[in-house]
């Protein structure tokens, strides 16, 4: 087993950030939940516990067995981390007394300590925390203050024991990731070798060991993790993979046949199975948008269990499942509401009686597109937005129609071509178009119209649980809405979407 950072997480909203920075370290690490932590074994280099939105006064508090760790490997505790360490060990944690909470900086550092190793006086950090340590005995020393706080870091004497009260993984702390890579690197002695290279090497070793007999499936959707993961078990074990990349009728315009070709060319075992026919049957007379995401779903749950049936020995069900989804269904929050594109089908597993192999769900997504970059996958797949699995079905608002299937994918293909096209494209996050079930009235030539209304969507965002509306240029919108409103003859008026998310959310339905 590789060598890792455990990161023990008491729910921060940073926790997921912190493992980022230690990744981008070239550094394995994983989160765990306060309440589920693995043993700490001889692979275990260090343990970061994360901040909390609690106190360590609560009564209910988030609490490990911290004298259980202490010795055995480098620890880092982050506010809440760092104050719990303190409380276990006779520190006195009270309410702050004033604002602790943005930008402040160091004024004083301790650097003959290896956490705080070239950070320059004054470097600017990140706080956030309702508490703080008010006295720590004299077993600690105080290696960092701001000007409000005394105790912004510490180190237990003769211990590889740290406590930092401000958050080195966000951005606004200017040497976070000199701090993270002291602790990591200098303090734990991490080697810094897992790189996309390496993933790859050990995860086709596994495949292969894990994947020693019977056929395997895999839905490919066109999306980046499907595709990755299909790439790894065909490196792993070839003809034994079986893709299948079920065509739903709301896929974006000439999409099933431009990406079976592309999976093809990618030497994937793939076959395409055009069930157009069977999702506009279940989805007839369906408006309302948790009837239609179940109605498509249950389809290609029908569809792919019979096409997996005409394959022999089939023995395992492969998923493109990343850690992101793995974090929400165990984190301390309890499982998420979020919905991530294999829950569309989760009921596949529990249908098909299959094992399921996962291997990608230790990886972020940008992690995904590295290793992806690295096997050479087709950079257009790699780089391409996130699309829901029930594709334009949530995309037309009201009921579906094979007629507005068609009116929506020329508009789309409109807008999407026209951002790639001028360079746009990459610099948004996600982008279609809805169909509103409206019609409005308009004038073309001399004539009264009284047609369609779209509403284009694009927006920024790291991870789509938060996003903001993309500042296009006015030029762009407007050439877009010209070529849209001249081409697309159902359509009359085109409008822009500026909401962010939260409130509004990125699809409409
Ligand atoms: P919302 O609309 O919730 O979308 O802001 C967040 C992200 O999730 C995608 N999304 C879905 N993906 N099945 C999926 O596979 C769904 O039912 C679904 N609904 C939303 C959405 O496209 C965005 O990327």
């Amino acid at each position: 087993m590789s060598e890792q950072i455990l990161i023990v997480d008491f729910g921060s909203q940073y926790t997921q950030l912190i493992a980022r920075r230690v990744r981008e370290l070239n550094v394995y690490c994983e989160i765990h939940p306060f309440n589920q932590l693995p043993l700490v074994t001889r692979n275990i280099k260090g343990i970061i516990l994360s901040g909390s939105p609690c106190s360590v006064n609560d009564a209910g508090a988030p609490r490990i067995h911290v004298k259980e760790i202490i010795g055995r490997v480098p620890v880092l505790g982050i506010c809440y981390g760092a104050q719990l360490i303190a409380n276990e060990y006779q520190g006195n944690v009270i309410p702050s007394q004033i604002r602790e909470y943005g930008r402040a900086r160091l004024e004083k550092i301790d650097q003959h300590h290896d956490l705080l190793k070239e950070i320059q006086l004054n470097s600017q950090v990140w706080m956030s925390h309702g508490d703080t340590i008010d006295f720590l005995p004299d077993t600690f020393d105080v290696i960092a203050s701001t000007s409000s706080v005394d105790v912004a870091g510490y180190k237990m004497k003769g211990a590889e024991v740290y406590g930092i009260q401000f958050h080195p993984e966000v951005t606004h702390t200017v040497d976070g990731k000199t701090i993270l890579r002291n602790f990591v690197v200098h303090i734990c002695g991490c080697t810094q070798d897992w790189t996309p290279d390496i993933f790859i090497e050990t995860t086709i070793r596994e495949l292969k060991e894990k994947l020693v007999s019977g056929n395997v499936v895999l839905g490919l959707s066109g999306g980046v993790d499907s595709t990755v993961a299909a790439v790894l078990i065909n490196e792993a074990i070839g003809e034994r993979l079986h893709c299948i990349f079920v065509n739903n009728g709301l896929l974006r315009k000439n999409e099933f046949n431009k990406v079976l070709e592309s999976y093809r060319h990618m030497g994937l075992n793939v076959k395409g199975v055009d069930a157009t026919g069977a999702f506009y049957k279940a989805l007839k007379g369906i408006s309302d948008p948790e009837q239609k995401r179940k109605a498509i779903g249950g389809v290609f749950i029908d569809v792919f269990d019979e096409e997996a049936h005409k394959i022999s020995n089939v023995l395992w069900l492969a998923q493109g499942t990343i850690y992101p989804d793995v974090i929400e269904s165990v984190s301390v929050k309890g499982p998420s509401a979020t919905i991530k594109s294999h829950h569309n089908v989760g009921g596949l597993p529990a249908k098909m009686k299959l094992k399921v192999v996962e291997p990608l769900n230790t990886l972020f997504k940008d992690e995904v597109r590295k290793v992806g970059r690295t096997l050479q996958i087709d950079p257009d797949i790699l780089n391409r937005h996130p699309f829901p699995g029930p594709g334009l079905g949530i995309r037309i608002l009201g009921e579906i129609t094979p007629e507005k299937v068609r009116i929506l994918q020329d508009v789309d293909d409109i807008f999407i071509s026209a951002l790639k096209n001028s360079g746009l494209y990459d610099e948004v996050w996600q982008a279609g178009v809805m169909l509103l079930p409206i019609q409005s009235v308009g004038v073309m030539g001399d004539e009264r119209t009284y047609e369609n209304v779209v509403a284009l969507r694009a927006v920024t965002s790291v991870d789509g649980m938060t996003a903001d509306w993309s500042q296009l240029p006015y030029d762009f919108l407007a050439n877009v809405s010209n070529d849209i409103i001249n081409r697309v003859k159902e359509v009359n008026r085109v409008v822009f979407d500026i909401s962010s998310k939260p409130p509004a959310t990125i699809e409409w339905e």
